[in-house]
């Protein structure tokens, strides 16, 4: 296995040679993978035909899989299209034909071009991410990446003191009510109980390198104790800093790509393309954290 660094204004993203990830791989491969996705966070693997049970057994090298959202009856399970270990960031119905201007579950999925880290809502956040780009788009969809260590290594020493002191409130319902989806007009009460905010720190360690990174998310709402428009303010001014220019590599997909991040050290968006005429089908296995970051 070998790599070289994709040249950006930072160097955060590296493309990996010589693993197939249909086979198994060896301890070696695994250790040194892990180490180069804990230090880049963002890893590129070419021609990666797989489908979707080497897609999990693959993500499986790297911890548990998080099952993929069942919070509300907008997808029921006879509509889904894949297993409950793999989410659908797809543009797709069941039965494979792209889902209408209208239809809610694209209002939803809509969110995911947002800026965010994947289910920073969780009480227990994710890892890795693990995406497959089984069917791309001819033009945009493309995936971008910014590296939160820089954004919490641009800020001065008093307001990196001030972040670390501070706590969010993360949940689908900030990050899908920017969007105009009101989750209380559209979900029961007993779904919406689900969406309760989650506490998570501005600021968060990963634990291999140490390295501290802003966390950050379009699913972060409001900081604890904090008044909304003074919380909204804020969030913004650190999502400006986070999402510099410099601090982006924009992944253009090409069929077959697999393509994992750190949520502990990059934030993620994914960009218009045509989805009434076009069809994206990409597919995401997701790594379980381990433990709470802060008491809820
Ligand atoms: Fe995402």
């Amino acid at each position: 296995m070998n790599f070289k660094v994709l040249k950006s204004k930072i160097d955060f993203t590296a493309e990996v040679f010589g693993i197939d990830a249909r086979q198994n791989i060896s301890h070696e491969q695994k250790i040194q993978l892990t180490k180069l996705i804990n230090e880049y966070a963002v890893i590129i693997l070419k021609n990666q035909k797989i489908n979707d049970d080497e897609q999990i057994k693959f993500s499986e090298n790297f911890g548990f899989i998080e099952p993929a959202g069942t919070n509300t009856e907008l997808t029921k399970i006879t509509d889904r299209r894949l297993s409950l270990k793999m989410n659908d960031v797809s543009n797709l119905d069941k039965n494979n034909k792209p889902l209408t201007k209208s239809n809610q579950n694209r209002i939803f999925a809509l969110g995911n071009r947002l800026w965010h880290t994947d289910a920073s809502f969780k009480k227990i956040p994710v890892t890795f991410s693990i995406l497959s780009g089984r069917k791309v788009s001819s033009k945009g969809g493309e995936t971008e990446f910014c590296d939160m260590r820089c954004g919490y290594k641009a800020l001065s020493n008093k307001m990196k003191n001030k972040v670390e002191s501070l706590i969010g409130e993360h949940s689908l319902q900030y990050s899908r009510g920017k969007l105009g989806f009101i989750m209380k007009d559209v979900l029961t009460n007993k779904e919406l109980k689900k969406f309760k905010p989650v506490l998570q720190p501005l600021v968060r360690k990963n634990y291999v390198t140490d390295r501290k990174s802003l966390y950050l998310s379009a699913h972060l709402g409001l900081i604890k104790d904090w008044e909304l428009a003074d919380s909204i303010l804020f969030i913004n001014d650190l999502m400006e800093i986070c999402t510099r220019p410099d601090y982006i590599y924009s992944h253009k997909w090409e069929e077959n790509d697999l393509v994992i991040w750190d949520n502990t050290q990059v934030m993620h968006r994914g960009r218009y393309f045509n989805d009434q005429k076009e069809i994206r089908d990409v597919r995401r296995t997701t790594i379980a954290g381990t433990e709470m970051l802060i008491d809820q």
